[in-house]
């Protein structure tokens, strides 16, 4: 127990008025640190979450937490505020270090009002994000909140208003990363959405427009919570969660790894490590993991693994979308994004949430500088009519938008087929990728060569005595002819055909020639991407 609780006056020899001063910052500190008290805190923890400040003690660097506005209160009398009102306002503001690096962040108190946001609340996260901007760090948000606080009314519609329009002006800027770990109901979801890469804790985190209740009452179908708006949902069904953690602490130690391979913004390059896996490491056995049947599975992550340094792949979305994998790893010290057809998965084919997952990781990485990885092993567009009458024309589309519109280094590599339109998006040089080099084994073309050999030779096969030996024969010829990759680089749409034992050392060399490539595209406001 210090001195001052004990009731001596610590410093005696000072004028009253400092002491009386210094008193006062001592009692509103204690009370700062309280948060809504120790009951509340208690029942937090009960639900196996950490509180506010632990949870930025947790994430962060020891020792290296600024605050800003601890003392900041809401300025609502009425609905019987005047007694609930509590220094910093449901939210903790700052910035820390983080492995080395500064980073802004904010942490919403559960344990004051619920976290729900009123209008200082929103002013302290809209303050922040403007200082995460003009400093040009990364901006994290730790939601838990009962959303929109009630006896503000409006004004704490206008605070959301007010902390999208920082998301927005962020984007592309700085890195934001946005970790539900409690409620984040109705429109206070939205700003997750605007952020670029958004965590949930398994069973502790729930994130919807409207809850069940509401949804029993307006449709009359009953789901729970977990269901409804739970980290695994929306990691594997909605797509809007791009990481879920079994716990906290997890979900901290993923933030850290995200981050090494990104920028604090978009004036820097990312960071670069040194090497230990060596660049010229051979990597035949990728014609030991792809299969000789052009038509059986394989698992494209293998093939990362094998390709990229050791153990650095940071897999993003992996549980939505999974014809189409997407990540961060690093390539001889350099981080690199990776887009791969997962043929596992529907065969690799591009669906409407794939090629969204694609399009908007590749922006991602355009927007800072972290160049573009294409493992390409794709049979075309999904066929159907709920992925035609769902939009994947205009889905489609999106991932041809975001690959020619990126100017970061694009290098594809097609392992083996690579077919139609979904060729264009993956690996077409005419589109933007600036090296394109097959396996000896890939197949270029328009179709398969079933199909082909259907359209093309169809009267031949059909007046035939025995149309299956000769369908046999011309699916053959087709294959020589067209399918080949040698056929495509007589073209000059392929750079090269490497050898699978050098396919590693060969990525690495093209990203090096490649890596300080500038590209301008037409000065305009802004294009207009099919949404
Ligand atoms: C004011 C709130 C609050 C809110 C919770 N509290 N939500 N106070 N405004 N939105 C207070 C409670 O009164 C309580 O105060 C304390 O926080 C803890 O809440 P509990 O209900 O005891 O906690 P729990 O049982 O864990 O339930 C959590 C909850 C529930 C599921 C989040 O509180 C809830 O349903 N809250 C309302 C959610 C809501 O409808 N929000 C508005 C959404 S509309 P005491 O003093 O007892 O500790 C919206 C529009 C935004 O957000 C649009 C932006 C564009």
């Amino acid at each position: 127990m210090s001195t001052s609780e004990k009731g001596t006056d610590p410093s005696p020899e000072l004028p009253y008025s400092h002491r009386e001063s210094l008193k006062l910052l001592e009692t509103m500190r204690k009370a700062m640190l309280a948060g809504g008290g120790e009951d509340r805190q208690a029942r937090q923890k009960a639900k196996g979450k950490h509180t506010a400040r632990e949870r930025i003690r947790l994430l962060t660097d020891e020792g290296s937490f600024v605050e800003n506005h601890p003392y900041e209160l809401s300025r609502i009398d009425d609905f019987g505020m005047d007694s609930k009102k509590i220094s910093g306002d449901g939210v903790i503001t700052g910035s820390a270090l983080l492995e080395g690096r500064q980073i802004w962040l904010s942490s919403q108190d559960f344990t004051v009002l619920g976290g729900s946001l009123g209008e200082q609340h929103a002013s302290k996260i809209a303050a922040t994000q403007r200082l995460a901007l003009k400093t040009g760090k990364p901006f994290i948000q730790i939601n838990d909140s009962g959303g929109a606080r009630i006896q503000e009314g409006v004004m704490s519609l206008e605070g959301y208003g007010s902390i999208f329009r920082e998301n927005i002006l962020a984007s592309g800027v700085i890195p934001q990363i946005s970790l539900i770990m409690g409620p984040c109901a109705g429109g206070a979801a939205y700003s997750p959405a605007l952020t670029d890469f958004v965590f949930m804790i398994d069973k502790t985190s729930h994130m919807y427009i409207t809850g069940p209740e509401v949804i029993k009452a307006v449709t009359g179908e009953e789901v729970s919570h977990e269901d409804l708006g739970g980290a695994l949902a929306h990691a594997s069904k909605s797509g809007n969660v791009h990481f879920h953690c079994a716990s906290e602490e997890e979900c901290f130690r993923l933030v850290k790894r995200l981050l090494s391979y990104l920028p604090s913004s978009n004036r820097e390059a990312p960071p670069r490590l040194e090497c230990t896996d060596d660049p010229n490491r051979e990597t035949g056995e990728i014609l030991r993991i792809i299969p000789g049947e052009s038509t059986r599975a394989y698992d494209v992550r293998e093939i990362i693994a094998l390709l990229f340094d050791g153990e650095s792949f940071l897999e993003v979305h992996r549980d939505f979308a999974r014809s189409m994998v997407v990540g961060f790893a690093r390539l001889a010290g350099r981080s690199v994004g990776i887009i791969g057809n997962q043929p596992m998965v529907f065969a690799g084919a591009l669906d409407r949430d794939s090629s969204d997952k694609a399009a908007r990781f590749v922006r991602f990485c355009d927007a800072f500088s972290i160049p573009v990885i294409s493992l390409v092993d794709v049979p075309g567009y999904m066929p159907g009519t709920e992925q035609e009458y769902g939009g994947i024309i205009r889905h489609g589309a999106k991932l041809l938008y975001a690959i020619a519109e990126a100017t970061v280094p694009k290098i594809a590599l097609v392992l083996r087929k690579a077919y139609g339109g979904a060729y264009i998006g993956m690996a077409s040089r005419a589109l933007g990728y600036d090296r394109v080099l097959t396996l000896p084994i890939a197949e270029i073309a328009v179709m398969g060569a079933s199909g082909a050999a259907n359209i093309i030779f169809r009267n031949e096969i059909q007046s035939a005595k025995d149309h299956d030996l000769i369908k046999e024969i011309k699916m053959h010829e087709y294959q020589r002819k067209f399918m080949n990759p040698f056929s495509s680089a007589s073209l000059g749409i392929v750079d090269d055909v490497i050898s699978p034992e050098s396919a590693r050392k060969e990525l690495i060399r093209s990203l090096e020639i490649i890596a300080d490539k500038r590209e301008d595209r037409p000065s305009k406001k802004h294009g207009n991407m099919p949404l």
